[in-house]
C-alpha cells in the first residue's frame, strides 16, 4: 500500500539529506508509528506519501502509484484516498464544524445529498454529535482535533496520515484521540502516525518505524513492550483476518467503481465480497487535504477529468 524504496530526500540548500536510503513497506490495514527526534525526517516521510514532495532518489509507491511519475494533474485525485491530520488542526476558523467538513466534500464535487447524510454521520463517529453548529473557537483542543479527523475520514480514505496529532493536547485528551485513530484503523483504514509520544508507542504495541538523522534505524512489529496497565483501553484491537480484509477492500473498490459509473450497480446478486466484509464498507475512499488557502489550486479539478485515485 505504501512502499519506500531506497528513498533519499534532499531539500535545496541543505547539505545533509532529510532522508537517507530509507526502505519500508506498509501493508493495507496496518497501524504504524513513525518516531524519531525532531528533524529526523518523519514529516518528510508523510509529505512524500501525499506527494507534497517527490524523492530526490529512490521510489515512493503509494496505492500502486509511483509518486514521481504521477502527474500534477492527477495528484488531486490520488490525494482523495489519503486523509491527513496535523498537530495544529488546520480548521477553517470562520466556518462551523459541519461547514468545515462539508466544505472539504464540496470542493471535491460530492453531491448535496451525500454531504447531508455523511456530515452528521461522521460527527457521530468521532464523538461530536450535536456540535456541528459550533465554531472551532468554541471547541476544546481535543474536539478541534476530532473535527480534523472527521474531515480526514468523511470520504472513507484508504490511508490516514497523522503528523503529531496529539502534539497540542493534554495526556487525557491525547488518549481519546489515539483511541479514535485506533477505531479508524480497526475499521480497515491504514494509519501512519508521526509522533514524539513515547508513552503511546510503548503501550500500544504497534509497528514502530524509527528514524535517526534521516536513516531508518528500527522497524519493529509490535513496537516497544511496556506496562499497559495505565492505558488498558489502548490495547490493540484484534487484527482483522486476511480474508475479511480482502473482502472489505474488494467491496470498497466495487462500491467506488459503481459510484463512479465504471461498473453497473448489482442489485440482485449477493456478492461474496460484500457478504464477507466484516464492518459495513466505508463510503467511496475519497478525501481531501484542506488548506484554507490555495485549496482550489491544489485540487485543480476540471470538468473533463473524472478520474479517481488508484485502487491497489
Ligand atoms: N522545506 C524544507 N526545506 C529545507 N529543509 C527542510 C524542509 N523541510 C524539512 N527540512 C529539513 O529536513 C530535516 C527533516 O525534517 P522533518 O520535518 O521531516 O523532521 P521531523 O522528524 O518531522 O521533525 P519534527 O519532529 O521536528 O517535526 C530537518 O533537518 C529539516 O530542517
Ligand atoms: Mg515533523
Amino acid at each position: 500500500m505504501i512502499r519506500f524504496e531506497n528513498v533519499t530526500q534532499r531539500y535545496r540548500g541543505t547539505p545533509q539529506p532529510a532522508l537517507d536510503g530509507v526502505d519500508f513497506e506498509v501493508e493495507r490495514g496496518e497501524f504504524v508509528f513513525l518516531v524519531g527526534a525532531s528533524g529526523s525526517g518523519k514529516s518528510s516521510c508523510l509529505s512524500l506519501i501525499t506527494r507534497e514532495i517527490t524523492p530526490s532518489e529512490g521510489r515512493v509507491l503509494v496505492l500502486g502509484r509511483d509518486t514521481r511519475t504521477l502527474s500534477d494533474r492527477r495528484t488531486p485525485y490520488f490525494r482523495r484516498n489519503i486523509g491527513t491530520v496535523y498537530q495544529d488542526f488546520r480548521l477553517l476558523e470562520k466556518k462551523t464544524v459541519s461547514q468545515n467538513i462539508a466544505y472539504a466534500l464540496r470542493v471535491i464535487g460530492r453531491s448535496r445529498a451525500f454531504i447531508k447524510h455523511s456530515v452528521p454521520e461522521v460527527l457521530e463517529r468521532v464523538g461530536l454529535d450535536g456540535k456541528g453548529k459550533r465554531l472551532p473557537s468554541e471547541l476544546s483542543g481535543g474536539e478541534r482535533q476530532r473535527v480534523a479527523i472527521a474531515r480526514a475520514i468523511v470520504n472513507g480514505p484508504q490511508i490516514v496520515l497523522a503528523d503529531e496529532p496529539t502534539g497540542n493536547l493534554d495526556p487525557t485528551t491525547s488518549v481519546e484521540i489515539m483511541r479514535l485513530l485506533e477505531q479508524i484503523n480497526a475499521d480497515g483504514t491504514t494509519v501512519v502516525m508521526a509522533t514524539h509520544e513515547a508513552g503511546f508507542v510503548d503501550k500500544m504495541r504497534r509497528r514502530v518505524i524509527e528514524l535517526n538523522d534521516g536513516r531508518l534505524v528500527r522497524d519493529e512489529l509490535g513496537g516497544a513492550y511496556g506496562d499497559t496497565s495505565a492505558l488498558a483501553t489502548l490495547r490493540p484491537e484484534v487484527v482483522r483476518g486476511a480474508s475479511a480484509q480482502q473482502a472489505f477492500t474488494a467491496a470498497t473498490e466495487l462500491r467506488r467503481d459503481v459510484e463512479e459509473g465504471r461498473v453497473e450497480p448489482v442489485t440482485s446478486v449477493d456478492l461474496p465480497a460484500q457478504r464477507d466484509a466484516a464492518p459495513a464498507p466505508a463510503p467511496a475512499p475519497i478525501t481531501v487535504d484542506v488548506d484554507e488557502v490555495g485549496m482550489a489550486d491544489r485540487l485543480g479539478i476540471d470538468g473533463s477529468d473524472d478520474e479517481v485515485g488508484p485502487t491497489s
